[in-house]
């Protein structure tokens, strides 16, 4: 069989995202310089750093929402250049990535099924009653089902968190975006939390990259990890998430393993 693809001639299978020398900015002030790393296909992906490092700035070039400055770095997806990606108006952004934002709110006036069937109406052709199977069987991806119904003010922090999840697959994106999903829930409900996201991920094949602080979530559902440095503005370190914890040479890697990742300031900064 001819193979003309030229990354399978090299035998290595193309990275599901690939990121080449980005910078991080807003406007005239810059978070990070020079972000190389790639997230393969099948992979859970960790981002993790301390408060206000940018680690949410990330995911916002990851999934679209920035663009790269020119000659600041260079993103593509399973090999498809980002900027062709995400100006395609055929729904092919919304395809490949669905983003949990941090802190994601539900639409407070809509059902949980209407909500995760807003980006179908949207995006899709698909019948009113094809939308409506599709949203529950979302929901019940997330264990949600028999609560299709139900309006946000009506069911817990953990339950909302899934339900933002099954909005976020309402198109069945090739990769998920999660940014800090347990923040805020308890231990019990953020280790379910921990299950679902592997399960999407046996079930769906789903990538999935994400953002937290939380070591039980890295160690639990991470396949690698990457370090974000606020002082050196720099992608420290990328590793399994025991490489990191055990062996790292950087001492602000070891601090966050070591301080348990737990302290962080509860506000925002805004600088
Ligand atoms: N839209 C914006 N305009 C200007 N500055 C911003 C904007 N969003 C974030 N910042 C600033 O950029 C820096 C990084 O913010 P970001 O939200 O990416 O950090 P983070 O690592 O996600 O932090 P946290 O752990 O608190 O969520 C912060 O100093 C923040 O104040
Ligand atoms: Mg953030």
């Amino acid at each position: 069989m001819e193979v003309e693809n030229s990354t399978l001639e090299q035998g290595k299978a193309l990275a599901a995202i690939e990121v080449e020398g980005l910078t991080l900015r807003h406007g005239e002030r810059v978070l990070m310089s020079q972000i190389s790393f790639s997230v393969e296909p099948g992979e859970i992906f960790a981002i993790i750093g301390g408060s206000g490092c940018g680690k949410s700035t990330l995911l916002s070039y990851l999934n679209g929402l920035r663009t790269p400055s020119p000659g600041e770095g260079h993103l593509q997806f399973f090999g498809e250049d980002a900027d062709e990606l995400f100006s395609a108006s055929d729904g092919r952004r919304p395809r490949t990535c669905g983003v949990l934002f941090q802190g994601g709110a539900l639409w407070t006036s809509m059902t949980l099924l209407e909500n995760v069937s807003l980006p179908l109406q949207r995006h899709t052709f698909f019948s009113s009653e094809e939308i409506t199977d599709l949203a529950a069987f979302k929901l019940a991806l997330v264990g949600l089902q028999g609560f299709e119904d139900h309006y946000p003010h009506e069911i817990s922090g953990g339950m909302a968190k899934r339900a933002g999840i099954a909005r976020a697959l309402s198109l069945d994106p090739k990769i998920l975006f999660l940014d800090e999903p347990s923040a805020g829930l308890d231990p019990v409900t953020s280790r379910h939390l921990d299950e679902l996201i592997l399960s999407i991920r046996q079930s769906q094949g789903t990538v999935v990259v994400l953002v937290t602080h939380e070591l039980s979530s890295i160690f639990t559902v991470a396949d690698r990890v990457a370090f974000l440095d606020k002082e050196t503005q720099s992608l420290l370190q990328i590793g399994t998430p025991m490489g990191l914890a055990q062996s790292s040479p950087h001492s602000a890697v070891r601090e966050f393993f070591a301080a348990g990742a737990i302290s962080r300031p509860q506000a925002k900064e805004h600088a």
